[in-house]
């Protein structure tokens, strides 16, 4: 596993003048050199506006971009036209709220959440819910961190349009059954919308198996650059939708009082694309790929056994099926003051509500600190970072 720290030049880096031991990959991971250059030689080598240029320089950045799109779409195992490119996570599912549920949700329906989804699964549906005059219900996760899932077939009836759900809480760590769940939800006539952004960094995603309606998903949280993210949804239901933002490049015809949109993937990319970046995110899948088939998840069992083994911690979520995820606090110290402490050590985690503060409330705390671990991360890290928080303990508390 040692042999890939070599290829991340972060690693390298100091934090507050103490070796970097990143513990933030849950939040954005680190970028491989490969994926460093793949983005450099887009400026280097490639140019003009894609699409739009006719131009060799410009047709030279639109097929690397249209190639990406390929490379990623057989990456999950989905068609070309079913992969929209956006600029996160939180795009892609503003764009499914607005785009199917604006058109298709109306007084009495219910959008079934549960309370372990990231703001950006609760917030625009909330906005949909006050333009369309459907409903938010949420299903509550057991202690452990799951979700029952007699809890969701009792919560599923005729109004229930579409379950938007994790596959991997960022705070739990929780990777739910998300085809059998899927299955059940099917079976109700309801879409589903599932946030992959903290599965598909840890896990081979096949969406054709899985049979959702939509899967989304971040660039920068595997391996891939900032500002690039996937929505994946099914032809069928992407054809009969309209655009949730306007603008060049997704029309077919625009007069002065109207416009017609053009075909799928590109009626929801308007403007220039972010090219460089899905280009890179190309070269990330690539280097993800070979992550899967070389490297198992042996820290994640290491870490929370040693973790455990702190004096007051309280860990949150302990589902059988987890991501290398440790959310906890320990018992008189801030989350906030330990992550301070353990910056100074060079050591970075984060601390907060996690853009989760219905589940902070679920949980009746104000907010944790969690570590997160990735491929480059190894043991003596993990030892490390016990160590600094029993230093931390014994100072703050
Ligand atoms: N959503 C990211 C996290 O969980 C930023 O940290």
């Amino acid at each position: 596993m040692q042999d890939i720290r070599k290829d991340f030049p972060n690693l390298k880096e100091m934090n507050r003048g103490k070796p970097l031991v990143y513990l933030d990959s849950a939040a954005t991971s680190l970028t491989p050199k490969k994926v460093i250059n793949s983005e450099l030689e887009y400026y280097e080598k490639f140019g003009g506006s894609i699409h739009r240029s006719v131009y060799e320089l410009g047709e030279k950045a639109t097929n690397a971009f249209e190639n990406s799109r390929n490379n990623i779409a057989k990456f999950i195992g989905a068609s070309k036209n079913s992969i929209i490119f956006t600029k996160s996570a939180t795009e892609s599912i503003n764009l499914v709220a607005e785009s199917w549920g604006f058109y298709n949700l109306k007084q009495g329906d219910v959008i079934l959440l549960t309370d372990m989804e990231h703001h950006s699964n609760i917030i625009p549906w909330q906005i949909i819910c006050k333009k369309t005059g459907a409903k938010i219900k949420y299903l509550k996760s057991t202690e452990k961190g799951s979700i029952n899932l007699d809890d969701l077939k009792k919560s599923l009836d005729k109004n229930v349009k579409i379950v938007s759900i994790t596959h991997a809480s960022n705070v739990f760590g929780t990777i739910n059954p998300i085809k059998e769940i899927i299955e059940i939800v099917k079976k109700n006539g309801s879409k589903t919308m599932i946030d992959g952004c903290q599965s598909i960094p840890h896990m081979k995603i096949d969406v054709q198996d899985l049979n959702c309606d939509f899967y989304a998903f971040s660039g920068h949280k595997m391996f891939g650059p900032t500002g690039v993210g996937v929505l994946y949804g099914k032809e069928e239901m992407l054809e009969k939708m309209h655009p949730y933002q306007t603008g060049g490049g997704i029309i077919e015809t625009v007069s002065m009082t109207d416009s017609t949109w053009t075909t799928i993937p590109h009626r929801f990319e308007p403007g220039s694309p972010m090219a460089a970046q899905a280009i890179a995110l190309s070269e990330a899948v690539n280097y993800l790929g070979k992550c899967f088939d070389n490297y198992d998840n042996s820290l994640n069992e290491y870490s929370l056994e040693r973790m455990k083994s702190i004096n007051g911690i309280s860990i949150y979520g302990q589902a059988p099926e987890r991501t290398p995820i440790i959310s906890f606090n320990i018992e008189g110290v801030h989350s906030l003051d330990l992550a301070h402490f353990l910056d100074f050590e060079g050591i970075t985690i984060r601390s907060g509500h996690h853009c989760c503060q219905p589940l902070m409330s679920a949980l009746d705390i104000s907010s944790c600190a969690r570590a997160s671990f990735y491929f480059y991360n190894n043991k003596d890290e993990v030892d490390f970072l016990i160590e600094k928080i029993n230093k931390a303990i014994s100072i703050l508390k």
